[in-house]
Protein backbone atom coordinates (compact mmCIF):
# COMPACT_ATOMS: atom_id res chain seq x y z
CA UNK A 1 0.00 0.00 0.00
CA UNK A 2 3.32 2.56 0.66
CA UNK A 3 3.44 5.35 -1.77
CA UNK A 4 0.04 4.94 -3.18
CA UNK A 5 -1.44 7.85 -1.37
CA UNK A 6 1.74 10.44 -2.01
CA UNK A 7 -0.35 13.10 -0.15
CA UNK A 8 0.32 15.61 2.82
CA UNK A 9 -1.25 15.29 6.17
CA UNK A 10 -1.69 17.55 9.63
CA UNK A 11 -1.15 16.08 12.70
CA UNK A 12 -2.76 18.09 15.55
CA UNK A 13 -1.01 17.52 18.62
CA UNK A 14 -2.00 20.52 21.12
CA UNK A 15 -4.23 22.95 22.25
CA UNK A 16 -3.78 24.39 26.08
CA UNK A 17 -1.71 21.20 27.03
CA UNK A 18 -1.83 17.73 28.70
CA UNK A 19 -4.62 16.41 30.29
CA UNK A 20 -2.45 13.47 31.75
CA UNK A 21 -1.24 16.73 33.95
CA UNK A 22 0.11 16.38 36.72
CA UNK A 23 1.38 13.21 36.09
CA UNK A 24 4.28 14.08 34.25
CA UNK A 25 4.40 18.06 34.03
CA UNK A 26 7.26 18.02 31.05
CA UNK A 27 6.31 16.19 28.41
CA UNK A 28 3.58 17.32 26.12
CA UNK A 29 1.33 14.09 25.78
CA UNK A 30 1.91 13.29 22.37
CA UNK A 31 5.48 12.46 23.12
CA UNK A 32 4.70 10.12 26.24
CA UNK A 33 6.46 7.36 25.32
CA UNK A 34 3.83 4.49 24.96
CA UNK A 35 4.86 0.72 23.67
CA UNK A 36 8.17 2.39 23.91
CA UNK A 37 8.02 5.69 21.22
CA UNK A 38 6.21 8.74 21.64
CA UNK A 39 2.44 8.63 21.25
CA UNK A 40 2.99 11.00 18.15
CA UNK A 41 5.10 8.05 16.39
CA UNK A 42 2.75 5.43 16.49
CA UNK A 43 0.49 8.03 13.82
CA UNK A 44 3.58 9.05 11.88
CA UNK A 45 4.13 6.01 11.37
CA UNK A 46 0.74 4.44 10.19
CA UNK A 47 0.17 7.37 8.10
CA UNK A 48 3.95 7.00 6.42
CA UNK A 49 2.90 3.26 5.79
CA UNK A 50 -0.58 4.49 4.03
CA UNK A 51 1.40 6.42 1.52
CA UNK A 52 1.42 10.10 3.44
CA UNK A 53 4.95 11.69 2.25
CA UNK A 54 4.88 14.72 4.32
CA UNK A 55 3.02 15.61 7.71
CA UNK A 56 2.97 19.11 9.61
CA UNK A 57 2.53 19.17 13.72
CA UNK A 58 0.85 21.51 14.73
CA UNK A 59 0.96 22.59 18.11
CA UNK A 60 1.04 25.74 20.18
CA UNK A 61 3.17 24.98 23.18
CA UNK A 62 6.41 23.12 23.70
CA UNK A 63 7.24 23.07 20.23
CA UNK A 64 10.99 22.22 21.21
CA UNK A 65 10.22 19.11 22.18
CA UNK A 66 8.40 17.55 19.22
CA UNK A 67 11.94 19.17 17.02
CA UNK A 68 14.36 17.68 19.11
CA UNK A 69 13.00 14.30 18.61
CA UNK A 70 11.94 15.40 15.39
CA UNK A 71 15.62 16.03 14.41
CA UNK A 72 17.27 12.76 16.61
CA UNK A 73 15.10 10.60 14.69
CA UNK A 74 14.31 9.37 10.80
CA UNK A 75 10.67 8.41 10.79
CA UNK A 76 11.09 7.85 7.04
CA UNK A 77 8.57 10.97 6.08
CA UNK A 78 9.04 14.30 5.91
CA UNK A 79 8.42 16.03 9.43
CA UNK A 80 7.62 19.64 9.30
CA UNK A 81 6.96 21.51 12.78
CA UNK A 82 4.25 24.27 12.73
CA UNK A 83 4.04 26.59 16.15
CA UNK A 84 0.98 28.94 17.01
CA UNK A 85 1.35 31.43 19.08
CA UNK A 86 -1.76 31.46 20.62
CA UNK A 87 -4.01 28.43 20.68
CA UNK A 88 -6.25 28.25 17.66
CA UNK A 89 -8.19 25.72 18.51
CA UNK A 90 -8.55 22.47 15.90
CA UNK A 91 -9.75 24.34 12.71
CA UNK A 92 -7.59 27.49 13.19
CA UNK A 93 -4.52 25.23 13.90
CA UNK A 94 -5.80 23.74 10.57
CA UNK A 95 -5.82 26.92 8.46
CA UNK A 96 -2.97 28.04 10.37
CA UNK A 97 -0.67 25.86 8.22
CA UNK A 98 -2.42 26.04 5.08
CA UNK A 99 0.56 27.94 3.77
CA UNK A 100 3.12 25.41 4.72
CA UNK A 101 0.83 22.66 2.46
CA UNK A 102 2.18 21.82 -1.03
CA UNK A 103 -1.20 20.50 -2.17
CA UNK A 104 -3.11 21.87 -5.30
CA UNK A 105 -6.48 23.72 -4.36
CA UNK A 106 -8.19 20.25 -4.99
CA UNK A 107 -5.93 18.03 -3.57
CA UNK A 108 -6.98 16.06 -0.60
CA UNK A 109 -5.28 16.69 2.84
CA UNK A 110 -5.69 14.33 5.81
CA UNK A 111 -6.16 15.49 9.18
CA UNK A 112 -5.49 13.31 12.19
CA UNK A 113 -6.81 14.34 16.16
CA UNK A 114 -3.04 13.72 17.86
CA UNK A 115 -4.90 12.07 20.85
CA UNK A 116 -6.72 9.63 19.42
CA UNK A 117 -5.64 5.97 18.78
CA UNK A 118 -7.28 4.07 15.38
CA UNK A 119 -7.01 1.18 13.08
CA UNK A 120 -8.81 3.55 10.34
CA UNK A 121 -8.25 2.76 7.17
CA UNK A 122 -6.59 5.09 5.92
CA UNK A 123 -6.45 4.58 2.30
CA UNK A 124 -10.11 3.48 1.97
CA UNK A 125 -10.89 6.93 3.59
CA UNK A 126 -9.02 8.87 1.06
CA UNK A 127 -10.70 6.61 -1.52
CA UNK A 128 -14.01 7.40 -0.41
CA UNK A 129 -12.90 10.92 -0.14
CA UNK A 130 -12.29 10.99 -3.87
CA UNK A 131 -14.95 8.82 -5.06
CA UNK A 132 -17.16 11.11 -3.35
CA UNK A 133 -15.73 14.29 -4.83
CA UNK A 134 -16.29 15.35 -1.23
CA UNK A 135 -15.25 18.54 0.05
CA UNK A 136 -14.32 17.32 3.76
CA UNK A 137 -14.91 13.11 4.84
CA UNK A 138 -15.13 12.51 7.85
CA UNK A 139 -14.06 9.40 9.40
CA UNK A 140 -16.89 8.07 11.91
CA UNK A 141 -16.96 5.65 14.75
CA UNK A 142 -19.78 3.69 16.52
CA UNK A 143 -19.94 3.41 19.74
CA UNK A 144 -22.16 1.73 22.27
CA UNK A 145 -22.67 5.06 24.78
CA UNK A 146 -22.91 8.29 22.25
CA UNK A 147 -23.50 10.42 25.62
CA UNK A 148 -20.25 11.66 25.75
CA UNK A 149 -19.57 12.65 22.36
CA UNK A 150 -20.75 14.75 19.68
CA UNK A 151 -23.09 12.90 16.92
CA UNK A 152 -22.42 13.26 13.38
CA UNK A 153 -25.92 11.51 11.63
CA UNK A 154 -25.72 10.55 7.98
CA UNK A 155 -28.14 10.00 5.05
CA UNK A 156 -28.47 6.52 3.00
CA UNK A 157 -25.47 7.80 0.67
CA UNK A 158 -23.23 8.89 3.71
CA UNK A 159 -23.46 12.41 3.18
CA UNK A 160 -23.67 14.21 7.08
CA UNK A 161 -26.95 15.79 7.82
CA UNK A 162 -26.11 17.51 11.11
CA UNK A 163 -23.23 17.73 13.97
CA UNK A 164 -24.77 17.39 17.00
CA UNK A 165 -23.57 18.62 20.69
CA UNK A 166 -23.42 15.89 23.42
CA UNK A 167 -27.23 14.17 23.70
CA UNK A 168 -28.85 16.03 26.81
CA UNK A 169 -31.40 12.84 26.72
CA UNK A 170 -32.42 9.58 24.91
CA UNK A 171 -34.29 11.57 22.25
CA UNK A 172 -31.21 13.35 21.38
CA UNK A 173 -29.34 10.23 20.50
CA UNK A 174 -30.18 10.00 16.62
CA UNK A 175 -27.58 7.60 15.80
CA UNK A 176 -24.19 6.11 17.45
CA UNK A 177 -21.83 7.50 14.90
CA UNK A 178 -19.35 9.80 16.24
CA UNK A 179 -16.95 11.64 15.20
CA UNK A 180 -13.09 9.97 15.26
CA UNK A 181 -11.03 12.43 14.82
CA UNK A 182 -9.55 11.79 11.45
CA UNK A 183 -10.64 13.90 8.28
CA UNK A 184 -9.89 14.59 4.65
CA UNK A 185 -9.92 18.07 3.52
CA UNK A 186 -10.36 19.71 0.08
CA UNK A 187 -6.80 22.03 0.30
CA UNK A 188 -9.24 24.46 -0.76
CA UNK A 189 -11.40 23.88 2.18
CA UNK A 190 -8.64 24.72 4.44
CA UNK A 191 -7.80 28.00 2.63
CA UNK A 192 -11.08 29.35 3.77
CA UNK A 193 -10.51 28.68 7.36
CA UNK A 194 -10.21 32.56 9.43
CA UNK A 195 -7.19 33.04 10.33
CA UNK A 196 -5.29 34.69 13.70
CA UNK A 197 -8.72 33.43 15.74
CA UNK A 198 -9.56 30.30 17.64
CA UNK A 199 -11.81 28.51 15.48
CA UNK A 200 -13.22 24.73 16.19
CA UNK A 201 -13.72 22.41 13.45
CA UNK A 202 -17.28 20.69 15.06
CA UNK A 203 -18.52 23.81 16.17
CA UNK A 204 -18.25 26.00 13.08
CA UNK A 205 -15.85 24.37 10.45
CA UNK A 206 -18.32 21.93 9.69
CA UNK A 207 -21.26 23.00 10.20
CA UNK A 208 -20.48 26.54 8.21
CA UNK A 209 -19.61 23.86 5.45
CA UNK A 210 -22.99 22.22 5.33
CA UNK A 211 -25.31 25.46 5.67
CA UNK A 212 -22.89 26.36 2.93
CA UNK A 213 -24.43 23.16 1.07
CA UNK A 214 -20.96 21.91 0.67
CA UNK A 215 -20.23 17.66 0.46
CA UNK A 216 -19.65 16.49 3.76
CA UNK A 217 -19.49 12.70 3.72
CA UNK A 218 -18.89 10.26 6.67
CA UNK A 219 -17.47 6.76 6.37
CA UNK A 220 -18.38 4.46 9.26
CA UNK A 221 -14.56 2.32 10.36
CA UNK A 222 -15.21 -0.63 12.46
CA UNK A 223 -11.71 -0.93 13.17
CA UNK A 224 -10.22 -0.57 16.27
CA UNK A 225 -10.74 3.29 17.77
CA UNK A 226 -9.91 4.82 21.14
CA UNK A 227 -9.91 8.62 22.65
CA UNK A 228 -6.94 8.89 25.29
CA UNK A 229 -8.75 11.79 26.90
CA UNK A 230 -8.25 10.34 30.12
CA UNK A 231 -5.16 8.43 31.83
CA UNK A 232 -6.81 5.02 32.26
CA UNK A 233 -7.88 5.09 28.56
CA UNK A 234 -3.94 6.01 28.16
CA UNK A 235 -3.36 2.70 30.01
CA UNK A 236 -5.85 0.96 27.58
CA UNK A 237 -4.06 2.34 24.51
CA UNK A 238 -0.49 1.02 25.54
CA UNK A 239 -1.87 -2.09 26.35
CA UNK A 240 -4.01 -2.58 23.14
CA UNK A 241 -0.46 -1.17 21.02
CA UNK A 242 1.98 -3.55 23.20
CA UNK A 243 -0.33 -6.70 22.39
CA UNK A 244 -1.36 -6.12 19.07
CA UNK A 245 -5.08 -5.04 19.29
CA UNK A 246 -4.31 -1.40 18.39
CA UNK A 247 -1.84 -1.58 14.94
CA UNK A 248 0.87 0.30 14.60
CA UNK A 249 4.50 0.35 12.60
CA UNK A 250 6.23 1.22 15.70
CA UNK A 251 5.47 -1.93 17.35
CA UNK A 252 7.20 -4.85 15.11
CA UNK A 253 7.17 -7.29 17.85
CA UNK A 254 3.69 -7.96 19.95
CA UNK A 255 3.50 -9.72 23.27
CA UNK A 256 1.90 -9.90 26.72
CA UNK A 257 4.45 -7.54 28.13
CA UNK A 258 7.44 -4.84 26.53
CA UNK A 259 10.09 -4.75 28.85
CA UNK A 260 12.94 -2.05 27.85
CA UNK A 261 16.29 -3.75 27.60
CA UNK A 262 17.78 -1.39 30.32
CA UNK A 263 15.21 -2.76 32.98
CA UNK A 264 15.98 -5.07 35.80
CA UNK A 265 12.65 -7.59 36.40
CA UNK A 266 13.07 -10.26 38.58
CA UNK A 267 12.14 -13.90 37.14
CA UNK A 268 9.22 -14.61 39.65
CA UNK A 269 7.65 -11.17 38.14
CA UNK A 270 4.55 -11.85 36.33
CA UNK A 271 4.08 -9.29 33.36
CA UNK A 272 0.65 -9.65 31.75
CA UNK A 273 -2.12 -7.95 29.43
CA UNK A 274 0.24 -5.64 27.57
CA UNK A 275 2.11 -4.15 30.57
CA UNK A 276 4.86 -1.74 29.52
CA UNK A 277 8.17 -1.34 31.32
CA UNK A 278 10.72 1.57 30.54
CA UNK A 279 14.23 2.47 30.93
CA UNK A 280 15.60 1.79 34.42
CA UNK A 281 12.83 0.32 36.43
CA UNK A 282 13.52 -2.33 38.61
CA UNK A 283 11.06 -4.77 39.35
CA UNK A 284 10.97 -7.11 42.50
CA UNK A 285 10.29 -10.35 42.99
CA UNK A 286 6.96 -11.53 43.23
CA UNK A 287 4.95 -9.08 41.74
CA UNK A 288 2.17 -9.16 39.16
CA UNK A 289 1.37 -6.13 37.00
CA UNK A 290 -1.71 -6.53 35.04
CA UNK A 291 -2.30 -3.86 31.97
CA UNK A 292 0.30 -1.59 33.57
CA UNK A 293 2.49 1.70 32.30
CA UNK A 294 5.82 2.07 34.11
CA UNK A 295 7.28 4.86 33.71
CA UNK A 296 11.21 5.41 33.61
CA UNK A 297 13.32 4.65 36.81
CA UNK A 298 10.15 3.27 39.09
CA UNK A 299 10.71 0.86 41.35
CA UNK A 300 8.57 -1.57 42.41
CA UNK A 301 8.64 -3.34 45.60
CA UNK A 302 8.19 -7.35 46.27
CA UNK A 303 5.14 -8.60 45.95
CA UNK A 304 3.20 -6.08 44.98
CA UNK A 305 0.15 -6.38 42.87
CA UNK A 306 -0.65 -3.66 39.98
CA UNK A 307 -3.72 -3.75 37.50
CA UNK A 308 -5.02 -1.42 35.35
CA UNK A 309 -2.33 2.23 36.52
CA UNK A 310 0.05 4.16 35.54
CA UNK A 311 2.95 4.47 37.55
CA UNK A 312 5.03 7.53 37.16
CA UNK A 313 8.54 8.49 36.21
CA UNK A 314 11.16 7.79 39.13
CA UNK A 315 8.18 6.77 41.57
CA UNK A 316 8.66 4.29 44.19
CA UNK A 317 6.38 1.72 45.21
CA UNK A 318 6.45 -0.42 48.58
CA UNK A 319 6.57 -3.87 49.32
CA UNK A 320 3.37 -5.56 49.47
CA UNK A 321 1.00 -2.82 47.73
CA UNK A 322 -1.70 -3.50 45.93
CA UNK A 323 -2.47 -0.59 43.09
CA UNK A 324 -5.78 -0.64 41.16
CA UNK A 325 -7.37 1.85 38.63
CA UNK A 326 -4.40 4.33 40.18
CA UNK A 327 -2.41 7.10 38.46
CA UNK A 328 0.49 7.45 40.90
CA UNK A 329 2.24 11.09 39.85
CA UNK A 330 6.42 10.94 39.16
CA UNK A 331 9.14 10.11 42.14
CA UNK A 332 5.77 9.77 44.33
CA UNK A 333 7.17 7.54 47.56
CA UNK A 334 4.52 4.85 48.16
CA UNK A 335 5.38 3.21 51.29
CA UNK A 336 5.04 -0.55 52.13
CA UNK A 337 1.34 -1.99 52.43
CA UNK A 338 -1.18 0.61 50.90
CA UNK A 339 -3.98 -0.45 49.31
CA UNK A 340 -5.12 2.30 46.43
CA UNK A 341 -7.88 1.50 44.04
CA UNK A 342 -10.88 3.50 42.13
CA UNK A 343 -9.01 6.28 39.96
CA UNK A 344 -6.99 7.82 42.93
CA UNK A 345 -4.60 9.73 41.91
CA UNK A 346 -1.17 10.48 44.05
CA UNK A 347 0.75 13.84 43.01
CA UNK A 348 4.30 13.96 41.74
CA UNK A 349 6.67 13.73 44.71
CA UNK A 350 4.03 12.87 47.54
CA UNK A 351 5.24 10.92 49.64
CA UNK A 352 2.73 7.86 51.83
CA UNK A 353 4.11 6.21 54.77
CA UNK A 354 3.41 2.38 55.52
CA UNK A 355 -0.16 1.00 55.14
CA UNK A 356 -1.02 4.58 55.36
CA UNK A 357 -4.21 3.96 53.05
CA UNK A 358 -6.31 0.82 52.92
CA UNK A 359 -9.76 0.10 51.03
CA UNK A 360 -10.23 -3.16 52.67
CA UNK A 361 -11.05 -3.79 55.69
CA UNK A 362 -8.24 -4.84 58.39
CA UNK A 363 -8.35 -8.43 58.25
CA UNK A 364 -5.93 -8.50 62.06
P1 LIG B 1 -13.36 21.14 18.92
O1 LIG B 1 -14.72 20.91 19.47
O2 LIG B 1 -13.31 21.25 17.43
O3 LIG B 1 -12.61 22.24 19.59
O4 LIG B 1 -12.56 19.84 19.18
P2 LIG B 1 -12.32 19.03 20.51
O5 LIG B 1 -12.73 19.78 21.72
O6 LIG B 1 -12.85 17.66 20.29
O7 LIG B 1 -10.79 19.04 20.44
P3 LIG B 1 -9.84 18.32 21.40
O8 LIG B 1 -9.54 19.23 22.52
O9 LIG B 1 -10.35 16.95 21.67
O10 LIG B 1 -8.56 18.21 20.50
C1 LIG B 1 -8.50 17.39 19.35
C2 LIG B 1 -7.04 17.39 18.91
O11 LIG B 1 -6.69 18.70 18.46
C3 LIG B 1 -6.06 17.03 20.01
O12 LIG B 1 -5.04 16.23 19.46
C4 LIG B 1 -5.51 18.37 20.47
O13 LIG B 1 -4.16 18.24 20.91
C5 LIG B 1 -5.59 19.19 19.20
N1 LIG B 1 -5.85 20.60 19.48
C6 LIG B 1 -6.89 21.13 20.18
N2 LIG B 1 -6.80 22.46 20.23
C7 LIG B 1 -5.68 22.79 19.53
C8 LIG B 1 -5.04 24.03 19.22
O14 LIG B 1 -5.44 25.12 19.63
N3 LIG B 1 -3.89 23.98 18.47
C9 LIG B 1 -3.38 22.78 18.04
N4 LIG B 1 -2.28 22.82 17.29
N5 LIG B 1 -3.96 21.59 18.31
C10 LIG B 1 -5.08 21.60 19.05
Amino acid sequence: MAGCLAMEAVLLVGGQGTRLRPLTIHTPKPMLPVAGVPFTVHQITRARDAGVTRIILGTSYKAEVFREYIDANDLGIEVVIATEDVPLGTGGAIGHVASMLHSGPDDPVLIFNGDVLSGVDIAGLVNAHRSADADVTLYLTRVNDPRAFGLVPTDPHGRVTAFLEKPQSEAEIVTDQINAGCYVFRKSVIDSIPHGRPVSVERETFPGLLDGGAKVIGVVDPGYWLDLGTPLSFVRGSCDLVTGTAPSPAVPVTGHHLIDPTATVDASALLTGGTAVGAGVTIAAGVRLDEVVVFDHAVIGAGAHITNSIIGSGAVIGADCIIDGAVIGDRADIGRGNELRAGVRVFPGAQLGESWVRFSSDRS
